[in-house]
């Protein structure tokens, strides 16, 4: 039997208001960390972990901007397809915006301002990836979790509850935005009703795996890192993060022809075409010198 490929979608809509006058004139998933824009690290999150065919959800504003970043996909030995969110109805809307991209097919949500970096995470993501049925979701320990989606363990490190932005927070575990999903994704996103914020929350598709007994977590330890990108201080900082690892290994975070030629995407011929059209820049001869050190 052949084994039906699981689709990706980023989420890149919203009004990114916490970060005015940023995000006036561009959107946040659009913004430099670093040396690259914000949506090119969570797109190489469902690159590593296997995933092809991807669909990018954003504004009616801002989906001509992601298409010249972006394209097709080809160059980069993926398909990127393009759907507009008309209002920011809740994260949970992006598997019925989606419905016609994943029908059929079990899904990963990636948030495109999420950015992951960690020794462990590809065995993690590859690791998520294979399970076919169920949902896998990722909890990762913050200071603040009344600002996310928390879980609550029982004695045996199951789950016991998941609440969105509790008061009284339950543990330290926040929910990252990466899920992947099986193919009862859509109907379940059909069920959930607004909330109280007036959004369809991830959270409540979440209850319901819980619920069948088919939600798993993987906890992000200590060597790994989850950069938060909602406020100026936290978007400067996860620059500098990016920067002083990149410095310090000369190897780059969150570069989709690099993740491409390694996975075997593209050739050492295309890779070479990449880079020698932005050799102008210090990006372009890092690939360039990917072949050279190859
Ligand atoms: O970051 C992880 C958290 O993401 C989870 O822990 C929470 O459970 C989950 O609800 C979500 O929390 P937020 O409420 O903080 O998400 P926010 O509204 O900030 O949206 C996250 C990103 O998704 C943001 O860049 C905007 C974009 N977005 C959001 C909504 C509601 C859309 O593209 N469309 C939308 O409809």
């Amino acid at each position: 039997m052949i084994k039906m490929q699981r689709k990706g979608l980023i989420l890149a809509g919203g009004t990114g208001s916490r970060l005015y006058p940023l995000t006036i004139g561009t959107c946040k998933q659009l913004l430099p960390i670093y040396n690259k824009p914000m949506v090119y690290y969570p797109l190489t999150i469902l690159m590593l972990a296997g995933i092809r065919e991807i669909l990018l959800i954003t504004t009616p504003e801002d989906h001509k901007l992601f298409q010249r970043l972006l394209g097709d996909g080809n160059s980069w030995g993926i398909s990127i397809k393009y759907e507009i969110q008309k209002t920011p109805a809740g994260l949970a809307d992006a598997f019925i915006v989606g419905a016609d991209f994943i029908r059929g097919h079990s899904a990963a949500l990636i948030l495109g301002d999420n950015l992951f970096y960690g020794d462990d995470l590809i065995a993690q993501l590859k690791y998520a990836n294979e399970k076919t049925s169920g949902a896998t979701i990722f909890g990762f320990p913050v200071s603040d979790p009344e600002r996310y989606g928390v879980v609550e363990f029982d004695h045996d490190g199951y789950i016991k509850s998941i609440e969105e932005k509790p008061k009284k927070p339950k543990s330290n575990y926040a929910i990252t935005g990466l899920y992947f999903y099986d193919k009862s994704i859509i109907d379940k996103a059909l069920q959930v009703n607004p909330s109280v914020r007036g959004e369809l929350e991830i959270t409540d598709i979440n209850r319901m795996y819980l619920k069948e007994g088919n939600l798993k977590i993987q906890l992000m330890g200590r060597g790994m890192a989850w950069l938060d990108t909602g406020t100026f201080e936290s978007l400067n900082e996860a620059g500098s993060f990016i920067r002083t690892i990149e410095n310090r290994q000369g190897l780059k975070i969150g570069c989709p022809e690099e993740v491409a030629w390694r996975n075997g995407w593209i050739s050492d011929e295309k890779l070479f075409d990449l880079g020698s059209k932005m050799k102008k820049s210090d990006y372009g001869n890092y690939l360039l010198k990917l072949l050279i050190n190859s």
